[in-house]
């Protein structure tokens, strides 16, 4: 059995004070659900005043992004190391939004996953095709390239330790949904390429989130499907009612 996991990218939002705001909130809405992973990734000014407003609460913290190197001469970057410092337990790592304008590589996804599991962070890996691609019919091929470059040369105690979040970016942001029957058909082909990297085992046991305009309403139905392991969710994680009615639908 697979423990779902309901993750927030608050992505560029909140300052420290309403981070805290919509923490305290959601921490209570939340205190009782049992046998759901529940996970908040806010921008790294908000990371220190979340993590000490969750200390002790089955709230976790996550980061949006991370670098590879641990420290050095790479001014507006951040490690690892740091992440684990303020107590963070996941990065989110290639999200499209960071490739896209970002120029985030399958390759620097993997070598940000990499160094996060070196360190003990667990990545979420992104992976998701754009509209033209769906359109033309390549989203198995996009798919596949994303997934392969970005657990690439992973051992399968790391690939353990690593989540996949299936984001087709037509969905992102815009209120156009997956629908339940066309996130399981991927989230089914990534779990097959991850037994092929890996091993039926390892791939019985990743856990795979949709994410893309998951809300209140829609949540239950994507996460009833057999290969949705959770979610991944932007503007519905920024209202904590919003959140906290998704993570209901998975406990
Ligand atoms: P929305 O839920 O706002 O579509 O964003 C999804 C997302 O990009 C989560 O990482």
């Amino acid at each position: 059995m697979r423990t779902p996991i309901i993750a927030g990218n608050w992505k560029l939002n909140t300052t420290v004070g309403e981070a805290v705001t919509l923490t305290t909130a959601l921490k209570a809405l939340v205190a009782q659900e049992r046998g759901v992973e529940i996970v908040v990734a806010p921008p790294f000014t908000a990371l220190a005043a979340v993590s000490a407003t969750i200390a002790g609460s089955n709230v976790c913290l996550a980061a949006q992004n991370v670098y590879w190197e641990e420290s050095g001469a790479f001014t507006g970057e951040v490690s690892s190391t740091m992440l684990k410092d303020l107590g963070c337990e996941y990065v989110i790592v290639g999200h499209s939004e960071r490739r896209q304008y970002f120029g985030e590589t399958n390759e620097s996804v993997n070598r940000k996953a990499k160094a996060a599991l070196t360190l003990g962070l667990k990545p979420i890996i992104c992976v998701g095709e754009l509209l033209e691609e769906r359109e033309a019919d390549r989203t198995e091929g996009v798919i596949a390239a994303q997934v392969a470059g970005g657990i690439a040369d992973l051992s399968t105690t790391d690939l353990l330790s690593c989540v996949i979040a299936y984001e087709p970016v037509w969905a992102i942001g815009t209120g156009r949904t997956a629908t339940p029957a066309q996130a399981q058909e991927v989230h089914s082909i990534i779990r097959s390429l991850v037994a092929l990297a890996a091993s039926d085992d390892i791939a019985d046991q990743i856990r795979i989130q949709y994410g893309g305009s998951v809300k209140p309403d829609n949540a239950a139905e994507l996460l009833a499907k057999q290969d949705v392991d959770g979610a991944l969710v932007g503007g519905a994680s920024l209202d904590a009612a919003s959140f906290a009615a998704i993570v209901k639908a998975a406990s």
